[in-house]
């Protein structure tokens, strides 16, 4: 294990473990073979208990604190948001031993220029998704992906995939915490940042 891995620059700087953060999550966000790109979902349900569900992470804009993801119209984690918009990101880098948590609000976009943005973002095999003709969950009699047969194996025209689209959502995500984990045979480290009052305040916290 190399020395820069033990203990990182930003080891006991926090402003550095905030930049270490960003930097992971640009990751996330720009290779789709990074682990970032695949952090977990909390969600409340009617319940009140908790669910969760890996989900693709689309974008990320610092400045805002906006984080972009996209999901079925139909499936439950769009009740639960209505319901409950508070949501927290978990990712984990398991080569850096890094997890990271975005707590946030989140808000659903299906007519608006947020969710245009998106849908023209997503990938023709990921709009194909949005014809599937049950809601995310529904039960079947046979195994099943769900989708119509003219579309099944194949990517589909585009005037054909447009007809997904009153089943596309983009979730927007802003987030007002960070809760960053560091695993290091040396000593572990945690630091949580909160945005206040038009700024991020930074403490150590005990792994
Ligand atoms: C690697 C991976 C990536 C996924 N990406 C997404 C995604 O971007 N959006 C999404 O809605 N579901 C995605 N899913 C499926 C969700 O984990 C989940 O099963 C689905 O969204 C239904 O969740 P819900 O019933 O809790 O709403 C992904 C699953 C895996 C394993």
């Amino acid at each position: 294990m190399s020395q820069e891995r033990i203990t990182p620059p930003h080891y006991n700087d926090l402003r550095a473990v905030h930049q270490a953060a960003e930097e992971l999550l640009v990751r996330g966000r720009d290779d789709p073979a990074h682990p970032f790109r695949k952090p977990v979902m909390a969600t409340v349900g009617a319940d009140g208990a908790p669910r969760a569900r890996i989900i693709i992470l689309r974008d990320v804009m610092f400045g805002e604190r906006i984080v972009r993801l996209h999901t079925d119209a139909r499936s439950s984690k769009i009740s639960e948001i209505q319901d409950n918009p508070d949501v927290i990101l978990d990712f984990y880098d398991p080569e850096q031993e890094v997890q990271l948590q975005l707590s946030g609000r989140s808000s659903i976009h299906r007519d608006d220029g947020f969710a245009d943005n998106a849908w023209a973002q997503a990938s023709a095999p990921s709009r194909r998704a949005y014809l599937a003709s049950g809601h995310p969950g529904a039960a079947s009699s046979v195994p099943t992906s769900g989708l119509p047969a003219d579309v099944e194996g194949i990517i589909p025209p585009e005037k054909r995939l447009l007809e997904g689209r009153g089943n596309f959502a983009a979730i927007q995500i802003i987030y007002h915490q960070i809760d960053w984990l560091f695993l290091s045979p040396n000593g572990n480290r945690r630091a949580r940042f909160v945005f206040e009052e038009g700024g991020w305040q930074a403490t150590w916290l005990v792994p």
